[in-house]
């Protein structure tokens, strides 16, 4: 396994890779790798010939009041994880050689962001966007692997690949849990014991939710409303509990086949998100 520093050692190896008519997948993180990821890395590596991992806190997608220097940090152990997962080269540019520091230029994706995250944090896609266009740029890979548990971010990433045409097949991976039910996220890793255990409130508030929705249609803002509660009543701060069509992330409609019921959620100072997709 190689590890890269800088863009340009990365692009050189992709283009090389590209004229040796190889395949590429990439697996873009923000480290602190956990199963999640590592499933993500696992269908990379069924799929392409050379898998490309990238390690990056991107500063562009925090908003200044959130965690960016907090965010936990473990390199050595995540370059263990890719090893172990066959991964061929790891990407772990320092934020000075990400970005230059004049930079002006964003790719800003102005629908699907709007609603869930976007709204609660106005410009976190738009540095997903942009950093993950960068990566799309250096690393040139056929395909791109993102997680159902970040589901909004999947779909404005296929959304902005659709617009853009950029030459990338983006596949997605399911949602990976801890045995208890809580969505696996770096993030858990700021939760105290005991925030982890009433956390477990969100994904138990979002099966309810579901199964209410399946037994009824009509009962989609009661079920909301008491998946709130069930948040609330476990110490949680609720950001946002919604339910959308996962194409459009609009309102759900008659006709509507497949949606997301997504929360956010503080449990302390921890904003976690989770999700169930389903038929109904
Ligand atoms: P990060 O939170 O590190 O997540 C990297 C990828 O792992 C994302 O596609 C995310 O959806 C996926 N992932 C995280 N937890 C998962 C879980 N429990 N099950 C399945 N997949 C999971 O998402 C980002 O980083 C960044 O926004 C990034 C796309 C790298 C741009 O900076």
């Amino acid at each position: 396994m190689t590890v890269f520093k800088t863009k340009r050692e990365l692009q050189k190896f992709a283009l090389d890779t590209k004229r040796a008519g190889k395949t590429i997948g990439l697996v873009p993180t923000m480290g602190f790798l956990h199963e999640g990821h590592a499933s993500l890395i696992d269908i990379a590596r069924e799929k392409a010939d050379v898998v490309i991992v990238s390690v990056f806190v991107n500063p562009t997608q925090f908003a200044p009041n959130e965690d960016f220097d907090s965010y936990p940090r473990d390199f050595e152990r995540d370059a263990k994880l890719c090893e172990a997962h066959g991964v061929d080269v790891v990407i772990a540019p320092e934020p000075q050689e990400k970005y230059c520091s004049t930079a002006s230029t964003f790719v800003t994706e102005t629908m699907l962001s709007r609603p869930l995250c976007g709204a609660s944090r106005p410009t976190f896609f738009r540095g997903v966007t942009t950093v993950v266009s960068k990566l799309f740029n250096l690393a040139l890979p056929d395909f791109a692997v993102f997680g159902e548990k970040d589901a909004q971010q999947l779909h404005v990433i296929r959304r902005m690949v659709r617009d853009l045409d950029f030459p990338v097949e983006i596949i997605a991976g399911k949602l990976v849990r801890d045995a208890d039910g809580l969505a696996t996220s770096s993030r858990n890793r700021y939760l105290s014991a005991d925030e982890r255990e009433r956390a477990l409130a969100i994904h138990r508030a979002l099966l309810t939710a579901k199964r209410t929705i399946l037994a009824d249609r009509g009962a989609i803002d009661a079920a909301l409303e008491q998946a709130k509660q069930t948040i609330t009543l476990a110490g949680g701060k609720v950001d946002y509990v919604s339910a959308l069509y996962t194409a459009t992330f609009d309102k759900i409609a008659p006709g509507t086949r497949r949606i997301i019921v997504a929360a956010a959620a503080f449990f302390g100072t921890t904003r976690l998100i989770d999700n169930e997709m389903f038929d109904f």
